[in-house]
């Protein structure tokens, strides 16, 4: 059985160590090997398409509030801030919240951008927007369903959020290199069945909106936008 604190242990400390330097790369402008340039590539085209879609859910989003769940760098955090959003940003790695912090200051959004390290079970609270990118990929299903009903509990309005859909091509591709090549570095990815995702969305008063596949390369996840359909 999965033992979740020792899962959740794990995550931290890879996204808090060799993970930070690895993703950091990939979310910057340095120089990539031909793998990791496509998921670079197949990231930028989704957080583009979630930032789409959140500006049409929110047209004058001025004061509205955002929760960024596994924020990482804070790419989409910041953009949430542009936008008007004032944005909670929230990373189980401590070296991923000083970086989304130190980004928003650097591009003179640190007023809108409240960034801190912890668990997204721990977070509570109401939020008009609740976004969470390439994070549930890393949970299996036993896990996946608790948590997205816990981030739909948090949105009052919009949920926007990225699964790995099931695909045995995918399935195979993930068994011969996964996202990375080596063993020691590899971050498993989880592949979830859409009729479970509808299913934690409808037990949390929620409907999937839309959904668009990303796929490039070694990056494929199918971004979803869920909204409240109770009170
Ligand atoms: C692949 S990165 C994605 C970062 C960001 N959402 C993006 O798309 O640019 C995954 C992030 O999820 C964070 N994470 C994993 N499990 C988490 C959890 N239970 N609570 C909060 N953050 C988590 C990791 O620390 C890491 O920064």
């Amino acid at each position: 059985m999965l033992d979740t604190a020792q899962h959740k242990a794990r995550l931290r400390s890879y996204f808090d160590g060799v993970g930070f330097s690895r993703w950091s790369a990939i979310y910057g402008d340095a120089n990539l090997s031909a793998v990791r340039k496509t998921i670079r590539a197949g990231h930028a085209v989704m957080l583009s398409t979630a930032e789409a879609w959140a500006g049409a859910a929110f047209p004058q989003a001025d004061d509205a509030t955002a929760l960024d769940a596994g924020c990482g760098t804070g790419l989409f955090s910041l953009a949430l801030a542009r936008h008007g959003f004032n944005v909670s940003a929230v990373d189980l790695a401590p070296q991923m919240a000083v970086a989304t912090a130190a980004n928003a200051e650097a591009a003179g959004l640190g007023s809108k951008v409240a960034a801190r390290a912890a668990d997204l079970d721990e977070i509570t609270g109401s939020y008009d927007l609740v976004s969470c990118f390439d994070v549930l990929i890393h949970y299996p299903s036993e896990l996946f369903g608790g948590m997205l009903s816990h981030l739909a509990s948090l949105s009052r309005g919009t949920l926007l959020f990225t699964y790995a859909p099931y695909s045995p091509i995918l399935a195979a591709m993930h068994r011969v290199g996964g996202y990375f090549p080596h063993s020691q570095r590899r971050t498993d990815i989880k592949m979830i069945r859409e009729t479970q995702v509808r299913q934690a969305l409808a037990d949390s008063g929620m409907h999937l909106r839309r959904s668009a596949r990303v796929g490039k390369g070694f990056y494929h996840v199918m971004l979803v936008e869920a909204s409240r359909t109770t009170a």
